[in-house]
């Protein structure tokens, strides 16, 4: 087996459900699931039962984490419209690596929908910081054109469709600060629910162009883990869990598209640190085969939530070594820690 070290990835976007709902995920359990699909420093959002929306509930998220993680997190704030009061002290905490505002529909129900309000957000978070938004069609185009006005920089998460795209690229032309983020299940899924929703084919394929020519910059998870039985309902919670399979994931699509892999080192560590400004992590790195082949779940998941929408998927390079902060926290694919 020929292994190749990589820096330890990073995943700006997950949601690790701690505290409220440590039934689906906890700070412990993501982050072993991260280590064991190759990622050493995560950025958690704020849409936990009780959001990331003051500094108390921030508080209360970096004590857990100082508890149970085991590896690096970050965390974005949250807002509702009427904590601007709390941004200084949100952006001037070095745990916070950026703003999340929902515009459209998902988990938790944090949906600001009135243009006004977002304005407020945007002219608000007077910080080089990324305001991070979940915004499809015409709040994107707000969204942007917002940012632009307050010359704010912003990450659209999980991009999805191919007028989204359009959007980003002709504001990345007019010299904006903006970078675009695109999940594997927008990718590579046909079937689930998630917000938003999956993209049609002519849509996956704008996608994987766009993140190929770097109008899309990075690859995030949006880990966003729902026990099996949540999922199964008639009315299913929104989103899939991501950490233990995206970097198989796109070594798979290397194999199949040609890529080089130091793209997906691109998409997974240079541009995610460059943009949200992650800390070095010293002595971190992970090893694996990128020409080895595996099977999804066929040593089970370290994600609480215990599945994978992937189960199954022949990929490639599963983790075998993981250094983080110059000690072995996984060896021949076993987790130590
Ligand atoms: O599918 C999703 N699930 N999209 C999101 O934006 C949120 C996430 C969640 O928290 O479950
Ligand atoms: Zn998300």
């Amino acid at each position: 087996m020929a292994l190749t070290r990589f820096p330890g990835f990073i995943d700006i976007h997950v949601h690790l459900r701690d505290p409220g709902q440590t039934h689906k995920e906890d700070f412990r359990t993501g982050t072993r699931a991260a280590l064991a699909g190759g990622f050493t420093f995560l950025c958690d959002m704020p849409n936990n039962t009780t959001p990331t929306f003051t500094p108390e509930a921030l508080q209360e998220k970096l004590r857990l984490a100082k508890e149970k993680a085991v590896c690096d997190i970050g965390f974005h704030y949250g807002t509702d419209g009427t904590n601007l009061s709390t941004f200084t002290a949100a952006w001037s905490n070095p745990h916070v690596f950026g703003l999340k505002i929902y515009c459209n529909q998902t988990t938790g129900g944090y949906q600001i929908a009135d243009p006004a309000v977002i304005d407020a957000c945007i002219a608000a978070w007077d910080s080089h910081k990324p305001i991070l938004v979940h915004a499809e069609g015409e709040m994107l185009a707000l969204c942007i054109e917002r940012a632009k006005k307050y010359g704010r920089r912003l990450h659209v998460c999980h991009v999805s469709r191919a007028s989204e795209v359009a959007m980003i690229r002709k504001a990345k032309e007019s010299g904006m600060s903006v970078s675009a983020g695109v999940t594997p299940h927008h990718l590579f899924l046909d079937t689930g629910v998630m917000k938003p929703g999956l993209s049609g084919i002519e849509d996956k394929k704008v996608l994987l162009d766009a993140l190929i020519d770097g109008t899309i910059d990075l690859v995030e998870s949006d880990h966003a883990p729902h026990t099996r039985e949540e999922k199964d309902r008639s009315t299913p919670s929104y989103g899939v869990p991501g950490l233990e399979t995206t970097v198989g994931l796109l070594l798979k699509a290397a194999k199949e598209h040609g890529w080089k892999t130091v793209r997906i080192v691109d998409w997974l560590y240079t541009q995610p640190k460059e943009f949200f400004q992650i800390p070095d992590q010293p002595d971190t790195f992970v090893e694996l085969d990128p020409d080895a082949p595996y099977i999804v779940g066929a040593n089970g998941y370290q994600t609480k939530s215990g599945w994978s929408p992937f189960d199954g998927w022949e990929l490639y390079g599963q983790v075998r070594h993981v250094i983080y902060r110059g000690r072995e926290v996984m060896k021949e694919g076993v987790l130590t820690i």
